[in-house]
């Protein structure tokens, strides 16, 4: 059962040879007597032309996505039948001998692109083997091939080791939720998922290997959403005697490298940099989409001795009073102002104060409060037109921040649907967010947490700070940022084992108890010849999503989860026997709905 060659291969260089193809029956045309079928392997399509009378085979048995074997001539097409789209689309094979390997029943859906891509995901998900026949599909996952060989390429020529860690890691405190795996050789005890092998990398830097990469499969049990699985894969690095500068221009190369493998493109370097503050104060988020304007202006000082009591009042106690122009937005419906009102609302606003401009007449609730000194720094200050929409918030600098931020968003999706803001879809806005604070403020513990994660060193100049005032201080944390998504983050690592113990008990108050069976081993580490050492990891699922140009990571992984973290062609997760929980010393108790 070999082929002589793929179906995308012939064309008329190949006239008279005797040829043997395998594939899928993607359309099947009876014409009279005449059966024309295309024939479909991963590389392309064929036509073949079957004569009933000459095969002696009943063609009425054959169906669509039948696996077959054929053997035949390459003949010229017609002149009114050839197809400029195909490349081998001057020919056809006239059919000697055909073989059906594997007949298929009709399918749950179908596989025409157009048709496919209103079939729900659900459904395409349950069949994901079907829907990889689909050749976009297919191109998808080849180009996720090939940026791994690109970045496996770029790497080794950069001196890096790939290294396989192990993913039945620990629980750990810090980070996100984990999936935890009980085992059976230590009755009561349990391995965590590793969610990166953040500590595993840093501890071969202690080895000695100095450049580390992998492609490291990691495990979160975090609320999914269309750019995150509970299991995913990160290029994951490290290396040591570096500094920021250094990663910068290794991930830059990288990247670079990535796209022109995988699009032929040239991509500008170095990338822009932006502090954080700078990120949150322009565009409300750590992770800003510069493709557009909407920038965020402060007008706390503009407000703070207002008549209009609610701005004036905010500034007051310590809040801000933000804003930015929605431009050409004034035309929004009813039912989209209440719906932006509602994310606002979900993000603790209060309200979403606006202004509209239309024919020179500005309408708003809040016009009576505002002063005409207030309107001129408004109109100035945001260029304020016929057909603009102002939004404002007033709250506390990080809540005002992620309202705005977050209305900008959507403002800009309203916009794009209106043909006011048109993106060029091989635009790619790359950039370092840089100088994050170390620790931030967990209002709902009201403690301390690391910005990244506590292995993250604090920028030299402000260590002194540490323990006087450590939300100052900032870490030598760097994330990369795409067209407005989070494609990596990473830092130089603290390599010093009292400073590390400072803190793991004395900023972030981890028990000493705690600190020692969680982090003791590398406390210890640290004390045994540790180099300077720094790294970072990439989320290339989310790479290989842009780079296919598609918004949900889901397109790019081979069996991905739904939203409620299923995989509905194996359909997992599901039940074990009693026996297998026995062996594990688990008692399972099902919680009633209401407990
Ligand atoms: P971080 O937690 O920022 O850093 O993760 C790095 C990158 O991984 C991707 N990512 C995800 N992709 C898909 N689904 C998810 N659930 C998901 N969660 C994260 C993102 C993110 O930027 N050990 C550190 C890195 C380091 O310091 O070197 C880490 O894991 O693109
Ligand atoms: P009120 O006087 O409460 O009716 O509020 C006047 C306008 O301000 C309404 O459009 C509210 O949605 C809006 N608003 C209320 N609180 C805030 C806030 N904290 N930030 C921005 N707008 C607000």
């Amino acid at each position: 059962m070999k082929r002589t060659h793929h179906c995308g291969e012939l064309g008329l260089e190949a006239l008279g040879r005797s040829v043997t193809l395998i594939g899928w029956i993607d359309t099947l045309r009876d014409h009279g007597g005449i059966v024309f079928v295309d024939l479909r392997d991963r590389e392309g399509l064929t036509q073949l032309v079957l004569d009933p009378g000459q095969l002696g085979v009943d063609l009425g048995y054959l169906r669509e996505e039948s696996v077959i074997s054929v053997s035949g001539v390459v003949k010229a097409r017609p002149q009114t039948t050839l197809n400029e789209h195909l490349k081998t689309g001057a020919i056809e094979v006239a059919v000697s001998s055909l073989t059906v390997i594997n007949r298929s029943e009709p399918l749950p859906f179908p596989l025409e692109e157009e048709k496919a891509a209103r079939v729900s995901e659900d459904l395409r998900l349950t069949y994901r083997y079907l829907d990889w026949r689909r050749p976009s599909q297919y191109q998808r996952l080849k180009l996720r091939h090939q940026a791994a060989k690109a970045v496996r390429n770029y790497l080794d020529l950069a001196g890096f080791l790939e290294v396989e860690l192990p993913t039945l890691f620990k629980s750990t405190p810090e980070g996100a939720r984990e999936f935890l795996v009980p085992s059976r050789l230590n009755p009561g005890q349990f391995y965590a998922l590793s969610q990166s092998p953040q500590q595993y990398k840093q501890m071969l830097m202690v080895s000695g290997i100095e450049r580390y990469y992998s492609l490291a499969r990691c495990y979160r049990d975090e609320d999914l959403r269309a750019d995150r699985q509970p299991e995913f894969t990160q290029v994951d690095l490290e290396l040591s005697f570096i500094d920021r500068e250094d990663i910068y221009a290794l991930i830059e190369g990288l990247l670079a490298k990535v796209w022109q493998e995988c699009k032929g493109m040239q991509i500008p370097t170095p990338f822009k940099r932006m502090p954080y503050q700078e990120a949150m104060d322009r565009y409300g988020v750590d992770k800003p989409d510069t493709r557009f304007g909407l920038e965020i202006k402060d007008f706390s000082e503009c407000f703070r001795s207002s008549a209009f009591k609610l701005f004036a009042g905010a500034v007051e106690q310590g809040g801000v009073v933000k804003a930015f122009n929605a431009k050409g937005l004034a035309d929004l419906t009813q039912g989209e102002l209440k719906a932006l009102e509602t994310v606002a609302q979900s993000l603790g606003a209060k309200g979403l104060a606006f202004i509209e401009v239309e024919k020179g007449q500005w309408k708003s609730p809040i016009l009576k409060f505002l002063s005409q000194q207030e309107r001129d720094i408004l109109t100035q200050s945001l260029s304020i037109e016929d057909g603009d929409r102002v939004f404002f918030a007033a709250a506390p600098w990080e809540r005002a921040c992620a309202i705005l931020g977050r209305i900008r968003l959507e403002a800009a999706e309203l916009l794009k649907a209106r043909g006011r803001i048109t993106i060029d879809p091989n635009r790619y806005d790359f950039l370092w967010v840089v100088d994050f604070p170390l620790i931030l403020q967990d209002e709902k513990e009201n403690r301390y947490v690391s910005a990244h994660h506590p292995f993250t060193a604090p920028v030299e100049e402000d260590k002194d700070k540490l323990l006087t005032a450590p939300h100052t201080v900032r870490g030598q944390h760097y994330d990369i940022v795409l067209n407005g998504m989070e494609l990596g983050g990473g830092s130089i690592r603290i390599h010093d084992p009292e400073l590390q113990r400072v803190v793991f008990q004395e900023v972030l108050k981890i028990p000493q108890a705690t600190v020692e069976r969680d982090f003791g081993y590398m406390l210890r580490a640290f004390h045994y010849g540790a180099p300077p050492h720094g790294g970072i990891a990439l989320g290339f699922d989310r790479l290989a999503a842009v780079l296919s140009g598609t918004q949900s990571i889901r397109d790019v992984v081979a069996f991905p989860k739904t939203q409620k973290g299923q995989d509905l062609m194996v359909q997992s997760p599901g039940p074990v026997s009693a026996h297998q929980l026995r062996d594990l010393y688990i008692t399972s108790t099902p919680v009633s709905r209401g407990g």
